[in-house]
């Protein structure tokens, strides 16, 4: 599975935290998109490209990060096709899946910590979308779709 990774300088240590746990669980082509240091970036071109990505097939997944996560997730999210969840919980993680089968999830560097935010990515890739079993959220994701 091809997993596409973005962040700005207040994402960046955290998106490689989180790549070094998905290279440890195996299983995937990570595409990595930066940036890789302090230096200022801007968000939203990063959100965008991580939205690009996965919109256009070349990723089946994304993950973006910044310092709090808030702007690179609209970013991601003004490109049709994705649906990216800010998480901040494991519960959060787990229904970003079951209900609204996120494509990205965002995660705020300056707000949670590596080993919080790679639980919640593996419970986001361990959880299955209800939609695959329950008419109404098959639905409501196909709405999310259209807009
Ligand atoms: C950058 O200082 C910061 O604004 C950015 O990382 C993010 O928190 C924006 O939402």
């Amino acid at each position: 599975m091809i997993m596409v990774m973005a962040a700005d300088h207040g994402g960046y240590e955290l998106k490689n935290a989180i790549k070094k746990h998905l290279q440890e669980r195996g299983g995937f082509q990570i595409l990595d998109l930066g940036t890789n240091d302090g230096e200022a970036v801007d968000y939203p071109e990063y959100g965008k490209a991580c939205g690009d990505a996965v919109a256009s097939g070349k990723a089946e997944l994304g993950i973006v990060c910044c310092g709090s996560g808030v702007g690179i997730s609209i970013a991601a999210n003004k490109v049709k096709g994705v649906r990216c969840a800010l998480c901040y919980s494991e519960e959060i993680a787990r229904l970003a899946k079951q209900h609204n089968n996120a494509n990205i999830l965002a995660f705020g560097g300056r707000m949670t910590a590596p080993e919080e935010a790679c639980k919640m990515v593996d419970i986001w890739l361990d959880t299955e979308w209800a939609g695959l079993t329950q008419e109404r959220h098959a639905r409501r994701v196909a709405q999310l779709d259209a807009l």
